[in-house]
């Protein structure tokens, strides 16, 4: 067979090789080291089969891991929406194949601009318990839109349009209240009768809907249009901004709309540790995942952790936990507000002096770690996906409106439910917050300031490839994420890492919780000698999404956690 090309006949049979040949190097040289062609697969991980769907659709239709990235958070926002949202914020960790860059889009809420250090306490100064969590005086101004503005813009391919168009379906064409729909209800119905049009969705005639029905999101979906139309701004201004303003005022919030046009993504430098023959990268403050997770590998590091018992290998990794999130405790908050000693946190010195109070045979007492006071609080909701496209372009992505359905407010005509991420800030030195975890100062409310975070998505390489990895959980997504590496490091595969049996300690309460199976009976008994609190979690935690590489034989793997109901790709 011959074709014609500018009047050139040329035939296949002798020429063929010649230009094979020329693709061969004309390709090589112009892909990047991380998509040579050992590479010839995409990867997705989502805690919804829905999303995952979305992510596909969006890569199949010629988008890259960052179109995807915005399809499959967008579509969460529908379909999860008790756990993240476009009234929400969240992280993207992105790499790109073409130059290498890695890049943490912070798309976090921050405080309005009314905020006061002081808003939940009362005239006793002690705080009132509900006003950081339900209605919305909870709610930061979100970043969820303007981040997916900004991925779509920066490191897309497509049309912000075409990346939202899955989600506007599902919004349109209505999902199925799942079980997790079923949950958030059981947990917040409560709050819910406080906001009409929550309740008008989710508790028609004052009863939370019933599982199999179809719940349609018209004022949602177009909420996803204007976006979709208008970018940024179709959030932040004009109408939607307007009536969410008005809604949030009429209930007694206190959000302008020059909080709304004055929100910004930051974009930021991931933190970078290295640990044995492994570089993690990490996300930087105003989360707290980064710095926690390197503080803790790097107390462990000092230790063969391979050639110790089991018992000894997670009695030491409780304690660099419960020193790590001390730390978070003294001195993490927003790095625009606080000045914070990342480096020394982070350097193998500081490990060192972490150390001297480590025993092999007993555990170290939060209390006689130098600190802050203790005192007592419970409730998780985010979301988490990892993406891998055939170039090589990764995201890591945690999103989250805080507890189940945030602060269970929707402003009438928006369709948006507002977070509760208010409640991360310390609204008192000392004093926990939803996930009992205590901050101070660092970490104080301040207008304009974003909350400190445990939002952890994370990639690890090694020569042995790269790991995609994140979850939801509050406080405890830093230490599932820091077993999971471990894990990965140890030559766990992706489905290991999302299935391994969890255990945490936060520096306080002072105890380890765990979830069944987390101990055999042996390792029970030797942490109690040692002075552990054991606590068994009455329910299991974490909702894992990893995707993995393995660079020697080019496989992509996915693998979504047992505990959640997500769904995994690869092709
Ligand atoms: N809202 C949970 C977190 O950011 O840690």
């Amino acid at each position: 067979m011959s074709r014609s090309r500018n009047g050139v006949a040329v035939r296949p049979a002798r020429y063929g090789f010649f230009f094979l040949a020329l693709l061969i190097c004309i390709c090589a040289w112009a892909l990047p080291a991380s998509a040579q062609p050992e590479l010839t697969q995409s990867g997705i991980a989502t805690a919804h089969p829905l999303a995952t769907r979305a992510g596909e659709e969006i890569l199949a239709a010629g988008g890259n891991a960052f179109d995807a990235a915005v399809a499959i958070s967008a579509a969460l926002a529908v379909v999860e929406p008790y756990a993240s949202g476009l009234g929400g914020g969240g992280f993207w960790l992105l790499h790109e194949a073409e130059t290498g860059r890695q890049v943490l889009i912070d798309g976090r809420e921050v405080a309005p601009a009314a905020a006061t250090r002081d808003m939940y306490l009362d005239a006793q100064g002690k705080p009132q318990a509900g006003l950081s969590v339900s209605g919305p005086l909870a709610a930061g101004i979100p970043g969820e839109p303007a981040a997916l503005a900004h991925l779509a813009k920066n490191y897309g391919r497509l049309p912000l349009a075409t990346s939202l168009a899955p989600a506007i379906r599902y919004a349109e064409q209505g999902i199925e209240v799942s079980r997790g729909i079923g949950m958030g209800l059981m947990f917040r119905a409560e709050a819910a009768r406080n906001s009409p049009a929550f309740s008008a969705i989710y508790m028609p005639g004052g009863k939370p809907v019933e599982a199999g029905a179809t719940l349609r999101f018209r004022d949602l979906a177009r909420t996803l249009r204007k976006l979709a139309a208008d970018g940024h701004d179709g959030f932040y201004r004009g109408s939607v901004a307007r009536r969410m303003v008005t809604g949030v005022q009429a209930a007694g919030g206190i959000w302008t709309r020059d909080d709304l046009a004055a929100y910004k993504v930051v974009e930021r430098e991931p933190i970078r540790v290295q640990y044995r023959d492994a570089t993690l990268v990490m996300a930087p403050p105003p989360s707290s995942g980064g710095v926690v997770i390197g503080d803790s590998l790097n107390i462990l590091r000092a230790w063969d952790l391979g050639k110790l018992q089991s018992v000894e290998r997670k009695h030491l990794t409780v304690e660099a936990m419960r020193r790590a999130y001390r730390d978070r405790a003294m001195y993490l908050g927003d790095p625009a507000f606080v000045s914070m000693p990342i480096e020394r946190l982070l350097n193998p010195w500081y490990a060192d002096g972490q150390r001297t109070s480590i025993r092999l045979d007993r555990a170290t007492p939060s209390d006689d770690l130098p600190g802050i006071a203790p005192a007592a609080g419970g409730g998780t909701n985010t979301t988490h996906f990892s993406v891998l496209d055939k170039a090589g372009n990764r995201v890591a992505g945690t999103l989250s409106i805080n507890t189940w359905f945030g602060a269970v407010f929707i402003p009438p005509g928006t369709g948006v439910i507002l977070n509760n991420e208010m409640d991360d800030f310390s609204a008192k030195a000392g004093t926990p917050n939803s996930f009992e975890l205590l901050g101070a100062d660092a970490n104080a409310i301040a207008p304009g300031k974003r909350m400190l975070s445990s939002m952890s998505p994370s990639f690890i390489e090694s020569p042995r490839g790269v790991a995609i990895l994140g979850t939801p959980g509050g406080s405890r997504i830093i230490s599932m994420v820091l077993l999971s590496a471990l894990a990965w490091m140890d030559g766990a595969d992706a489905r290991e890492m999302v299935s391994l049996k969890r255990y945490h300690h936060q520096y306080y309460p002072d105890v380890v919780v765990h979830e069944e199976g987390a101990f055999t009976v042996e390792e029970k008994t030797g942490l109690e000698a040692r002075g552990h609190k054991l606590e068994l979690s009455p329910r299991s935690f974490g909702n894992m999404q990893v995707v993995t590489w393995d660079r020697k034989t080019g496989r992509v793997d996915a693998a979504s956690d047992p505990r959640g109901g997500g769904e995994v790709t690869v092709y």
